[in-house]
């Protein structure tokens, strides 16, 4: 196996949905199994990092790693700024919610009217958050899921979200993607490069996209 190229190198990888509450039983949230993010912190794992995980309510299988669950977005937003002085490369894997209601109801809200109105407001955007933060020898990329003008797109996040690679995925189609077990993305580059990945296991996705990131990571850091 590609040996143990990771070693002593630390990856935070995030993963899942984030779940916004309404009421204490009701809440908004996105279809995200978190598998892609499983299988990129597994991986990093078996290449020989040091990996953490924040992750919201997933039903991938988290067993064996290191993990932070979180809700929110706000609280991924507070757990990623904690662990990312400690991190050498970051991969956005999660499905942040982008929007949460305005308003949270401390008791469950009665089914009398007729119809409701839930209010909502935008989620803190992470990477753009955290874009500040980032130290020149960290790797930072994330994810665009595109239902048209993939490059495009993924394109334009990738320069908002001062990313150094981005991992589209095309979510129009059925037979990858969201709660799939094959993957196939396209990861553009801030030097304006472009690779494919063809279709594979979100397994093998996950150690093409570790791979760049490390190349990136040994760029940077003169290794
Ligand atoms: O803008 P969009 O949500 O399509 O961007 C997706 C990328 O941005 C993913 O890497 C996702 O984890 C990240 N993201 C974020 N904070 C948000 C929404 C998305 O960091 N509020």
């Amino acid at each position: 196996f590609a040996d143990k190229i990771l070693a002593g190198i630390r990856v935070l990888v995030t993963a899942g949905p984030t779940v916004e509450p309404i009421d204490p039983v009701r809440f908004i949230s996105n279809r995200s199994s978190g598998k892609m993010g499983a299988a990129i912190a597994r991986k990093a794992l078996e290449m020989g990092a040091d990996v953490d995980v924040v992750a919201g309510p997933v039903t991938a299988d988290l067993s064996g790693l290191k993990v932070t669950s979180v809700q929110t977005a706000t609280e991924m937003l507070n757990a990623v700024k904690d662990k990312l002085g400690n991190s050498d490369i970051l991969i956005m894997a999660a499905a942040v919610a982008d929007y949460r209601p305005a308003d949270y109801s401390d008791i469950k809200i009665k089914k009398t009217a007729d119809d409701m109105n839930i209010r909502l407001e935008k989620n803190p955007d992470i990477l753009i958050n955290i874009a500040p933060l980032k130290k020149d020898m960290q790797v930072f990329t994330g994810f665009a899921a595109e239902s048209n003008d993939v490059r495009e797109n993924a394109l334009k996040k990738l320069e908002a979200k001062k990313l150094d690679f981005i991992v589209a995925n095309d979510i129009s189609r059925q037979d990858i993607g969201f709660e799939t077990e094959d993957n196939e993305v396209s990861m553009f580059f801030s030097d304006g490069t472009a690779v494919d990945s063809g279709k594979l296991p979100k397994s093998g996705v996950a150690e093409i996209i570790l791979e760049k990131a490390y190349d990136i990571f040994r760029k940077k850091n003169g290794t």
